[in-house]
């Protein structure tokens, strides 16, 4: 079945389009003022509130196909992240993709403050940006030069070494030089630098960050990324008691068109009470977070699968993560296997493909799918139908928005992406070491 591109539709989509557009104008609801302290909207990369576009007009439900068949990439580095001999990623050069990152807030960088839309990364530790003279980045860049607060950081600094891919000469005093791999098909080279940070109406003085001086691949975020994970150089660790190691996001639904969330950093304003999952700790790779995928249910059936599928292993990497990167959630090739059959046995009739996703049918038949419920440790998470299934753009079809990881990476991680984290806060609280989960409308 292909991707509905029918000259009719597209005419269609067209009207839509202008319509949505024309009627924005009114009030323009898009939430740029902060009115609380930590409390920053979170905007869909593509959304109508975000300086970037689609690089192809095209229906939103195909936008978002096109972006989950760049999970692969995304799924080759992350487990290049967790394996525990670094894998060498494949670097495609020039390579014109969309970019991996899914959601980005704005903040501002250095004195007076620089507008920057950074992507949010939950699975990355640093944070970075492209800074002005840099190679192969796109023309918004950060201007040092302007900022009376900007300094780069040589080698001597104790942060030079905490971050991953630096190099240094063994002796004499140079600039902290890093160079990393991202979104498994591009790397960047930076210098370490501080400047201050704004977010919100908070400020983090001295924040450390790479400025970006050459990109290949096309996979980098335009306006750099900001790193949610747990090892040192993350937002959490450097913001310090600011935060309390502290924070939560809400995605936004992917139908609504002015697409923005929340992120909240801090104490202040969280769920008085949610369900909660313990985190567990990768030694290897402390920026990931994991929780304890126990089983699946579809509908009521138990999905059976092997428990050492879904075990946490540190030495290996498997387990599961929550990630903020990755579009539609990906299991391990026997794991996603059996969650489609019950499913697709379940719904009966005929199956079709779209895109990415093997498990597609006629849409009236949407009320009668089954239910998916991923259980964890001490929490069972009732997948709301929206996070279930995507519909194609003509909307005759429905699909089960989940794959298996790509065959092409030794996988044995299990990915819980955006799609299935719609319309829910998701609390990270590292001081309890757990992840909480409650239903919130965030749009
Ligand atoms: C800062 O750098 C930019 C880009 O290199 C340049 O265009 C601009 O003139 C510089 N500004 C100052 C004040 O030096
Ligand atoms: C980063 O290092 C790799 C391996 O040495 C190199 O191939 C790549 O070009 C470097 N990336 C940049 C942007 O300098
Ligand atoms: C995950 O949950 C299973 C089932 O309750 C338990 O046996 C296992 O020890 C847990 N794993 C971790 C790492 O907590």
């Amino acid at each position: 079945m292909a991707i509905s591109t029918t000259a009719a539709a597209a005419a269609a989509a067209c009207l839509l389009l202008s319509f949505l557009i024309s009627t924005s104008q009114a009030g323009s609801p898009c939430p740029f003022t902060s009115s609380d302290h930590s409390d920053l909207p979170l905007l869909h990369i593509y959304g109508k509130c975000s300086p970037f576009h689609p690089p192809k007009t095209e229906s939103w439900t195909d936008t978002v196909i096109h972006m989950a068949a760049k999970d692969s990439a995304r799924l080759t580095y992350l487990s290049s992240l967790v394996a525990k001999k670094p894998t060498s990623v494949p670097i495609a050069s020039g390579q014109a993709a969309l970019n991996i990152g899914n959601y980005v807030v704005r903040v501002k960088l250095g004195t007076p403050g620089q507008l920057m839309y950074m992507v949010l990364d939950t699975s990355n530790d640093e944070a970075w940006v492209p800074c002005s003279g840099c190679t192969g980045c796109s023309s918004t860049v950060f201007l040092p030069n302007v900022s009376s607060t900007y300094a780069s950081l040589d080698c001597s600094m104790a942060e030079c070494g905490q971050v991953r891919g630096f190099s240094c000469p063994a002796t004499g005093s140079t600039q902290c030089l890093f160079n990393q791999s991202y979104g498994g098909d591009s790397s960047f080279s930076a210098t370490l630098s501080h400047d201050s940070l704004n977010l919100a109406l908070d400020v983090l003085p001295n924040y450390a960050f790479g400025c970006i001086n050459a990109i290949s691949g096309g996979s980098v975020p335009p306006q750099g990324l900001l790193g949610l994970g747990r090892g040192p150089m993350s937002l959490i660790s450097q913001s310090g008691s600011l935060y309390n190691g502290v924070f939560s996001y809400c995605l936004p639904s992917f139908k609504s068109y002015y697409f923005s969330g929340s992120m909240k950093l801090g104490l202040m304003g969280q769920p008085k009470s949610i369900r909660t999952t313990p985190l567990l700790r990768n030694p290897h790779r402390p920026s990931l977070y994991y929780v304890n995928l126990t089983g699946i249910s579809v509908g009521r059936v138990l999905v059976p699968v092997a428990p050492e599928l879904l075990a946490f292993n540190p030495v290996t990497g498997a387990g599961t993560i929550i990630d903020s990167g990755t579009v539609i959630t990906r299991f391990v090739q026997p794991v996603y296997t059996a969650i489609r059959d019950e499913f697709r046995k379940q719904i009966g009739g005929t199956i079709s493909s779209l895109g990415a996703f093997d498990t597609c049918f006629t849409a009236t038949n949407d009320a009668s799918a089954p239910e998916v419920t991923l259980h964890l440790t001490g929490m069972d998470l009732k997948l709301p139908m929206e996070n279930t299934l995507i519909h194609s753009s003509s909307g005759s079809l429905a699909c089960l928005a989940m794959a298996a990881a790509p065959s092409n990476v030794n996988s044995v991680l299990n990915v819980i992406a955006n799609l299935q984290q719609q319309n829910l806060r998701i609390l990270f609280d590292l001081p309890n070491s757990r992840i909480g989960i409650a239903r919130e409308l965030c749009n």
